[in-house]
């Protein structure tokens, strides 16, 4: 069981962290493979929660060395507040390792995608505003900084440069802002170089040589299925890869060296920012899930909008990810409905659709077709086996797990570690 990939499969903030964190007990490395410091993936152990941004979550495990690949965008800024952070609550973090090809997230970037925004209007995509946009522009338009570029003055010099030669001419003419000086980008660039340094490595080899050597690689996805800017609702989606290849190109670690891959299911659907959502709830049913389910956003504090489950969202994420498991958090929010909705199709123009449509302007169209399950009202929070489950709560897991195309072998019942029935063990 060389390396498992951990990913979200719905649209972000299924429980990445809790589950990460759950795994990181026995694995040897956690590495992030995309996205940046838009991704807040809570971690509650004991009675201590943490909300890590850049940081994978198996820092939080003693044991366990955390990776930052080549495929994620990096604040320099947020990355030492988030370290420092971490170390005055105890937490060990010398182990960390930063691939010297992840590009960074500058200032302006940061500028950048909230002016962006701003000029978009209506049509605006709810970004995090953290720069992630900008920055994987600046990566594939072949003019980003690289987190090696700290350590060589010139050549940062000539790379700031050529970043801000257009970008100053954007600024300026077409959003009415103030250009920003090179110098004061290099200076504050250079000012991280000294404190980043020992953690710098090349990532790929040392991953490699550990799955070789028969070690426990864990890719932890953030965001999720839906947000891909490949397999997403584009455009309303991050600008990386979620999805399960993305932790080959994230991290330069070959697909022959998977052999599992995790999507982390919510027992209902959320979503923070613009775009489709064909179960959202704009009744009292939202708005109860929505308190009951705490959900509101780590790295924004946004609402966030709550749906009954889709299981034709499922569906695509088994498909577009290859998923070998669920695992289903969040069914104690469940209880104390009579009966819970799920949606198991859309109707697209009166026609019954099972897959998710291709085409943007037939999922805006979608309508979903419910059908209803028997709810429960005891605690489930104190279980710890499938058979301690309400009958209907077991219904309900079943149910899901038949529509949605591979085997739940993990059930949350509560935000803490120990909250957790494991059904097939994941390593
Ligand atoms: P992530 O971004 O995928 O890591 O998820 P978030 O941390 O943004 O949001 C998930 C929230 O649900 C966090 O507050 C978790 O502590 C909490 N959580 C995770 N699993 C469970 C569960 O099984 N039950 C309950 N009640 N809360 C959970
Ligand atoms: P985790 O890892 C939920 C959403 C934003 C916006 C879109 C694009 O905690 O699941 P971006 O700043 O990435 O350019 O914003 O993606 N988004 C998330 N939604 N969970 C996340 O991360 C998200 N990261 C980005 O709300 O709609
Ligand atoms: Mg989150």
């Amino acid at each position: 069981m060389p390396a498992l990939v951990l990913l979200g499969a719905q649209w972000g903030d299924e429980g990445k962290g809790k589950a990460t964190d759950l795994l990181g007990g026995s694995v040897d490395y956690v590495v992030r493979y995309q996205g940046g410091n838009n991704a807040g993936h809570t971690v509650v152990v004991g009675d201590q929660k943490y909300a890590l941004h850049l940081l994978p979550s198996g820092i939080l495990s003693p044991g366990c060395t955390p990776v930052i690949g080549n495929g994620v965008v990096v604040d320099p800024a947020v990355l030492l507040s988030e370290l420092s952070g971490l170390a005055d609550r105890g937490v060990d973090t010398s182990k960390l390792l930063i691939s010297g090809n992840a590009h960074l997230i500058t200032p302006y970037h940061t500028t950048l995608d909230k002016v962006s925004e701003r000029f978009l209007g209506k049509r605006k995509i709810g970004t995090t505003g953290r720069g992630i946009g900008p920055a994987y522009a600046d990566k594939i338009n072949r003019v980003g900084i690289r987190v090696q570029d700290l350590f060589d003055e010139s050549i940062l010099r000539q790379k700031v440069e050529a970043a801000l030669d257009s970008k100053n001419q954007v600024l300026a003419k077409l959003y009415n802002r103030r250009a920003i000086a090179v110098d004061q980008v290099v200076e504050e660039l250079l000012g991280y170089a000294d404190r980043l340094g020992g953690y710098v490595a090349d990532t790929t080899l040392v991953l490699n040589n550990a799955i070789d050597q028969g070690q426990v690689v864990l890719f932890e996805g953030g965001q999720g299925t839906l947000l891909d800017v490949d397999h997403g609702t584009y455009p309303f989606v991050t600008s990386s890869n979620p999805t399960a290849g993305g932790a080959c190109t994230g991290t330069g670690v070959g697909p022959t060296k998977i052999s599992r891959v995790i999507g982390i299911l919510k027992a209902y659907t959320t979503r923070v920012g613009a775009g489709p959502f064909p179960t959202e709830l704009h009744d009292e049913d939202g708005e109860k899930l929505r308190t009951i389910g705490g959900e509101r956003g780590v790295t924004t504090g946004r609402d966030r909008r709550c749906g009954w489950f889709d299981a034709v969202i499922a569906r695509y994420a088994t498909r577009v990810n290859g998923l070998t498991d669920f695992f289903l958090t969040k069914l104690d929010v469940l209880t104390g409905w009579e009966r819970i909705p799920v949606c198991v199709a859309y109707e697209i123009d009166g026609k019954r659709v099972e897959e998710l449509p291709y085409s943007q302007t037939d999922f805006h169209h979608a309508k979903p077709v419910y059908e209803t399950l028997p709810g429960w009202s005891e605690d489930i929070t104190q279980a710890k086996t499938f058979d301690e489950l309400p009958k209907n709560a077991q219904k309900y897991v079943q149910a899901l797990e038949e529509m949605s195309g591979a085997p739940i072998s993990a059930i949350g019942v509560g935000p803490g570690r120990d909250e957790t029935i494991q059904i097939n063990s994941f390593l």
